[in-house]
């Protein structure tokens, strides 16, 4: 693999820089190396590009990504443009979530989109667009399960990461009803800035057990979903 140390990936590397949330979908993708394999692969929200990534690291037949952000498309290609994978082909698309993809179905459909219950930008080293996700967090997430079951084929799944105090009842309820099964694979503790504690438009209780306080420190629960499209 090829390191550029000028290159934009790198520059734009404090505001794009992966998270725990990330690691998560990376994670499964990893102890999960078929699912994957000769996929056509599409990752929503790429942002810096390692989750796209890591699935044409393992064999994806093709990877299209998108993102709302140029400086992040721009990450992705250095991202994508470092790896040895020929015989995947890969597509870069600027637009939100699924317009980019009228008419189209993939086998794997990966996301980390945001979806921390806030108004307004709650991180100062990163954009607007990272983890705003409206006052329940689902303004994104809502929009993006509505649209799994057109998007996948037969056979497909979707893997995303998704904060355990958004309400993964109510996703559950929509996948189910479109008739796709979904299982919550695992769930990962991660400290919350206090920027974005401040910013919980309710009280910590409202939240609990998700999002905890020990000590001066608070918690939150996030848990990767996996929505299969079985028939
Ligand atoms: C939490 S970041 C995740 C980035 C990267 N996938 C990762 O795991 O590090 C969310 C990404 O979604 C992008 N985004 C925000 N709103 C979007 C939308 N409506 N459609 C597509 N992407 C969006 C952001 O620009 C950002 O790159």
């Amino acid at each position: 693999m090829k390191l550029n140390p000028s290159s934009r990936a790198e520059k734009s590397l404090d505001v794009f820089r992966p998270s725990e949330y990330t690691c998560l979908v990376l994670q499964y993708l990893q102890d999960h190396p078929e699912v994957a394999r000769e996929r056509r692969t599409c990752e929503i929200g790429t942002g810096n590009g390692v989750i796209a990534a890591q699935a044409a690291m393992q064999g994806a037949s093709a990877v299209v990504v998108s993102d709302i952000e140029d400086q992040a498309l721009a990450a992705a290609k250095d991202c994508l443009a470092s790896l040895d994978a020929p015989s995947c082909s890969f597509e870069f698309h600027l637009g939100p979530m699924w317009s980019p993809f009228a008419n189209r179905r993939f086998d794997l459909i990966l996301a980390n989109l945001p979806q921390f219950p806030c108004e307004a930008s709650v991180l100062s080293d990163r954009l607007h667009s990272w983890s705003v996700g409206g006052s329940d967090g689902r303004a994104l997430l809502d929009r993006f399960v509505a649209g799994l079951d057109e998007h996948l084929a037969v056979g497909g799944r979707a893997v995303f990461a998704h904060n355990s105090f958004v309400g993964l009842d109510k996703t559950r309820a929509v996948v189910e009803a479109a008739g796709l099964e979904m299982t919550v694979e695992r769930a990962v503790t991660v400290l919350l800035a206090p920027t974005k504690v401040a910013a919980l438009p309710l009280g910590l209780a409202a939240y609990a057990p998700h999002i905890y306080p020990v000590g001066n420190y608070v918690f939150g629960h996030v848990s990767l979903a996996v929505v299969c499209k079985n028939h």
